[in-house]
């Protein structure tokens, strides 16, 4: 059983990829300016996790937020997803790769436990594999000792998720994916999580969908609330069941981003948007 009540799920979730030296500044602006949820992973290649830490560390100093006031989400990455600063022994069994990364990750962020522990992608871009299903009990078996709330898997397909479900394999509480308007904003997945019960976090919804932010619907409905595209966007997101995630580097659209939660869009709006370009 997990030793704590499962963790409130955020509105809106501050991305730390890309951010290398900028990351402590970044991490412990965005908190300043109103984000309580941080996703990073423990993937040197494409996050300083350390650097979060040290974010959160200046937070905690400056008495912005306490741990508690915050949900941080991490994640497992397999060896071909990391470069050479690995934070496991790529000789070791998955389950203890597992185990080393966690432990790292809890060690960076000094913490006792993160409250949404993901899986960073499959192995195999089209099965969920047996090496999946290692990982994937080895991360319930962090679970069910304390050391994260809930589970995730992140860069996932309906095949996998129906894969994993004949599996008789638990459910994750999140799913993250690269959301592409063209691709009816990954619709079939979404449909999958809606029906489980899974929260939807979708990355990339700025700039993998440049030809949204630039359609003239957005524009219209940008232009009469008095509010960026980008706020359509994440409001639009909102309101179909996504939670999204932003890694913006500017203080101005940190405040844009979080202001997004106030905006409602009319539902017709809504459903054009949801099939504009898929
Ligand atoms: N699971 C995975 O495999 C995976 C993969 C990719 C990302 N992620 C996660 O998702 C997070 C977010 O990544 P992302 O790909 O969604 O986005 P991103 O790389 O963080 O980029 C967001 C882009 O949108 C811009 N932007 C944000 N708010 C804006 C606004 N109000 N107006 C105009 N431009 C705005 C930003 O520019 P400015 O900086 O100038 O604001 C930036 O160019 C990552 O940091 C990471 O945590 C996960």
């Amino acid at each position: 059983m997990p030793r704590h009540p499962p963790s409130p799920v955020p509105d809106f979730l501050y991305g730390t990829a890309w951010k290398e030296d900028r990351t402590p500044a970044l991490t412990e602006l965005a908190l300043r300016m109103g984000f309580r949820a941080i996703d990073t992973a423990n993937q040197r290649r494409h996050y300083f996790e350390e650097g979060v830490g040290q974010g959160l560390a200046a937070a905690y100093r400056a008495g912005t937020v306490t741990r508690a006031d915050l949900f941080l989400q991490t994640k497992f990455t397999y060896q071909r997803g990391q470069d050479h600063r690995l934070p496991y022994d790529p000789a070791a069994p998955l389950s203890v790769q597992v185990a080393q990364s966690i432990a790292s990750s809890l060690d960076h962020l000094a913490t006792d436990h993160v409250d949404s522990y993901v899986l960073h992608g499959p192995s195999s871009n089209y099965d969920w594999t047996e090496d999946d299903a290692e990982v994937w009990a080895a991360m319930r078996k962090e679970r069910d000792a304390g050391r994260t709330r809930l589970l995730g898997v992140s860069n996932v397909s309906q095949r996998h998720l129906q894969q994993m479900a004949a599996d008789a394999a638990e459910l994750p509480a999140f799913v993250q994916n690269r959301c592409y308007a063209r691709l009816g904003w990954d619709r079939a997945v979404r449909q999958f999580c809606r029906e489980r019960k899974i929260i939807y976090q979708g990355f990339s919804l700025l700039t993998a969908n440049q030809e949204v932010l630039n359609h003239p619907l957005i524009a219209r409905l940008a232009a009469s609330a008095n509010v960026a595209p980008a706020q359509i966007v994440f409001s639009f997101a909102r309101s179909v069941g996504i939670l999204p995630l932003t890694g913006t580097t500017s203080a101005e659209h940190m405040k844009q981003d979080l202001a997004s939660r106030n905006l409602t869009i009319p539902s017709e709006a809504v459903q054009a948007i949801e099939s504009l370009a898929g």
